[in-house]
């Protein structure tokens, strides 16, 4: 039997909520399969904790994470505490140091999840967004020169370097070939007459080892009106750190919400552990009030059953998720319904356990 052990980090606001309705589906997903099983180690760490401790994670923090085969994450960030604080200690942390380049987010809209374009639109939004997630505009470098004076001047610098920018394009490409689809690149060299005209031509070079993938290349401004006009166009999509942070909460959007949306944060190599999360934060608006959607952890929770290599569970997670859409009888505030997250878990682990019940029982 393989058991994995997994670091939990249910966070701030709704993070808890969610991340507990995700491990309840976890926990009875790998029961009914029978071949794997899951360690659940739990980390108080967030803004609560930042307001005992003064620091949002133990100081051996990500000593302690090393060891864990995966982390799954809720959300971070509460008023109270200043978010660039909260989310550069502990999740953009994380981030960094566990080197995870590579943020998957599927934007797909299954059947029975709401969209809010046009009827002949709502076709096909299927895409795979690549983003950056160890450098580009959150490198963290920059200076904050003449405080308070009439000359102050703040810099933010964007970081490409060839490394990061050639390997999250080639793991685009490479998810490309595994899919048979095309790769889109999303940039904005017009503007960004370094680091976009850099990434624009690494694009062309690494493109170059994969004559057999269709690729398109957008401006960021133009992509974004895209998304909402024609989104059959995007497949395998492949763009920096903050144009994918902010694609994706459009792609939310057009697939159901942010309720619904789902991301991995990968270190390919498996040096580091990998982390799951939600793509929401911690909506503070609808804490503590028990009607968070949690189809959003509970698909990030199929990707890591993905990670792991248990494909056919992830899938059965989505399939679970779908149905769940489809019948529209359980379902939270966000997507019309009157449920509460909690029945949502429970109407998921349901729908497993009907799936897996011996055909004469049906
Ligand atoms: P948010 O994603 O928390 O909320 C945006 C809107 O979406 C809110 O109206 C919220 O109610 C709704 N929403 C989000 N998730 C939902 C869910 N599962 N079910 C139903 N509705 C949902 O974004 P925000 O309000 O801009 O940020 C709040 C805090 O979270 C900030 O501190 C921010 O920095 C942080 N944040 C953290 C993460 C993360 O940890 N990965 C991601 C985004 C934002
Ligand atoms: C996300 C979030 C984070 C990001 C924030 C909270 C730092 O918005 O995961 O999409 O910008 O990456
Ligand atoms: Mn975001």
């Amino acid at each position: 039997m393989d058991i994995f052990k997994v670091a939990v980090i249910p966070g701030d606001g709704i993070g808890p909520e969610v991340i507990e309705e995700g491990i309840k589906v976890m926990k009875k997903a790998a029961e009914l399969d029978g071949r794997m099983q899951f360690e659940f180690t739990y980390f108080p760490w967030g803004c609560e904790y930042y307001l005992e401790n003064g620091k949002m994670m133990a100081d051996d923090g990500i000593e302690q994470l090393k060891s864990f085969d995966a982390i799954y994450l809720g959300a971070v960030g509460f008023p109270g505490v200043p978010d660039h604080i909260s989310l550069w200690d502990l999740l953009l942390r994380i981030r960094k140091d566990f080197d995870q380049y590579v943020n998957i987010r599927p934007i797909t809209l299954l059947n029975g999840a709401p969209c809010p374009l046009v009827e002949e639109n709502k076709e096909n939004i299927d895409m795979l967004f690549i983003r950056e997630n160890s450098e580009g505009e959150y490198a963290g470098a920059g200076d904050w020169l003449f405080k308070g004076k009439p000359e102050e001047v703040v810099l933010q610098t964007g970081v490409f370097s060839r490394k990061g920018t050639e390997r999250i394009i080639r793991y685009a490409f490479e998810e490309a070939v595994r899919l048979g689809k095309s790769v889109t690149s999303i940039s904005k060299a017009n503007a960004l007459n370094y680091s976009m005209v850099f990434w624009d031509q690494v694009f062309e070079e690494v493109s170059k080892e994969y004559p057999q993938v269709k690729t398109y290349s957008y401006l960021v401004d133009a992509a974004a009106m895209h998304m909402i006009k024609d989104p059959k166009r995007f497949e395998v999509v492949v763009t920096s750190n903050l144009f994918g942070d902010i694609l994706t909460d459009i792609g939310a959007a057009l697939a159901g919400g942010m309720g619904l949306a789902a991301g991995a944060n990968i270190n390919p190599e498996k040096v580091y552990p990998s982390m799951f999360e939600p793509i929401h934060g911690s909506a503070p608006d609808i804490a503590k009030q028990g009607i968070a959607n949690p189809l959003a952890a509970i698909w990030s929770a199929s990707q890591m059953f993905d990670f792991f290599g248990y494909e056919d569970i992830g899938e059965s997670l989505l399939t679970a998720i779908e149905k769940v859409m489809e019948e529209k009888t359980v379902m939270t505030p966000d997507l019309g319904g009157n449920a509460t997250t909690s029945e949502v878990g429970d109407r998921i682990v349901k729908q497993l356990e009907e799936k897996h019940a011996p055909t004469i029982l049906k």
